[in-house]
């Protein structure tokens, strides 16, 4: 329940990358040794991971923002539909456990709300990796023994990168993955599988070189600070024209987005591990097309949408990584924001009030876009199922009461 019309102000800090986190702990599954990670936020998408892995026989302890993995006895090495459906990243555990076990049963993640999101890239590596691959009542089932290749995704996925480039850390001989995603969450994972003593070079390039070694050891590991929830932030300052300074971030996985916030208007500074976000008067509209990294984040999309909707201006907002990543756009415009949807294209004419009402939070990223309509939005707003927001967002209301939104959780 949010009240609009405040004014953000102050610090805040940001929590460990979810995008980073997942595919990391994902990678315990590689070694007998343990693997300690600090930094992990704390998400509902973590604590499904969590239980995947102490599902397949992992020793999972989590305490507070450490995680200490260990997976030397796996029970089963199928991860079931029941876990996957709530969450499509769990397919990160199929390239692990093909590469150390030799077998991996995974359930098909199906599609989700943002789009169709198939996985015929990471199947299609694997294969040339030497793996039999094939789907049987809902599941990917692989076997085999991982041989290096050549491999050409056709086009760039940040999922996929990463199961093959863990698969390959395993594999006997080199493979070399082109096309492959450039994301700083992809440098963190290869950076986490180098300490675990994995031989990869290129990471954050679009060459990514694997020489495979027989076995990988345990690790100690800081997760990269999640760059989406540290833009959220900055977007929403200069929304509510604030002063705000996200701590424990790392400046440069946030170029493209702080141009942008230029762009609108915004006064942007940073530091080593901060960026400060400030306006005192109404942000222009910019605009936006999603594309891989180092363009602008498809996962930023949704909340720069929500600023053009009160900005000076005109700004259109083109989506080009998911096909249905539009439905935030009705419930802006319960709001009063004046949009219109032109295939990929969202024109957006920036107004000069919102005005609070009740929304339906539809997926992640989307949901924190409402929460931020809904800070400068006059009344009172009551954003709905924010399951959603706790999903990749660790206390968003927390944080934005700290930085003085009035906004509770109610039950
Ligand atoms: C990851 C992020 C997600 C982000 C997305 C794009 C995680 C846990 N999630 O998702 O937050 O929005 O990157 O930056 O890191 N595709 C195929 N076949 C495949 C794989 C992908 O067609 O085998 C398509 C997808 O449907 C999509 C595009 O490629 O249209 C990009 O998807 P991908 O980069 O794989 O996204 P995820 O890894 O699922």
């Amino acid at each position: 329940k949010v009240l609009g019309g405040c004014r953000l102000s102050g610090e805040v800090k940001i929590s460990g990358a979810k995008n980073a986190a997942l595919p990391i702990l994902a990678a315990s599954l590689l070694t007998a040794d343990n693997l300690v990670l600090h930094n992990v936020p704390r998400l509902s998408d973590i604590r499904t991971m969590n239980k995947l892995l102490a599902g397949l026989g992992a020793q999972v302890d989590s305490q507070d923002e450490t995680v200490i993995l260990n997976a030397k006895n796996l029970t089963t090495l199928e991860a079931p539909y029941d876990l996957v459906k709530t969450m499509r990243a769990s397919i990160l555990v199929l390239g692990p456990m093909l590469a150390r076990y030799g077998e991996a049963k995974v359930s098909l993640p199906g599609g989700c709300a943002i789009g169709a999101r198939p996985v015929d890239q990471h199947i299609k590596g694997l294969q040339a990796m030497g793996a039999e691959v094939y789907i049987e009542h809902g599941y990917v089932i692989a076997k085999g023994c991982l041989k290096g290749a050549h491999i050409v995704t056709d086009m760039v996925t940040v999922g996929g990168t990463e199961n093959l480039m863990m698969a390959a850390t395993l594999a006997e001989g080199k493979t070399v993955l082109e096309n492959a995603a450039r994301e700083p969450e992809v440098v963190d994972l290869a950076n986490c599988l180098i300490a675990m003593g994995a031989k990869i070079k290129g990471a954050g390039t679009p060459v990514i070189e694997i020489e495979g070694v027989p076995s990988l050891h345990g690790a100690e590991y800081n997760i990269l600070p999640d760059r989406i929830e540290a833009g959220s932030f900055l977007v929403a300052a200069l929304m509510t024209q604030g002063d705000v300074t996200v701590t424990h971030v790392a400046p440069h996985t946030l170029d493209i987005v702080m141009d942008k916030l230029r762009e609108a208007g915004g006064v942007i500074e940073f530091g080593d591990d901060w960026i400060r976000a400030r306006i005192d008067r109404r942000p222009k509209a910019v605009n936006i097309r999603t594309v891989p990294h180092p363009g602008f984040p498809t996962d930023m999309q949704a909340q720069f949408m929500a600023l053009n909707c009160i900005a000076e201006g005109t700004g259109r907002v083109t989506e080009t990584i998911f096909e249905n990543r539009f439905m935030h756009v009705p419930e802006l415009q319960r709001l009063g924001a004046n949009i219109s949807v032109e295939g990929h294209t969202a024109v957006v004419t920036g107004v000069e009030r919102l005005s609070g009402a009740n929304l339906m939070a539809t997926d992640l990223r989307a949901s924190a876009s409402l929460v931020m309509a809904a800070l400068v939005a006059s009344g009172t707003s009551v954003v709905d199922r924010i399951y959603h927001l706790d999903r990749g967002y660790d206390h968003m209301e927390l944080k934005l009461s700290q930085l003085g939104a009035k906004i509770e959780r109610i039950s």
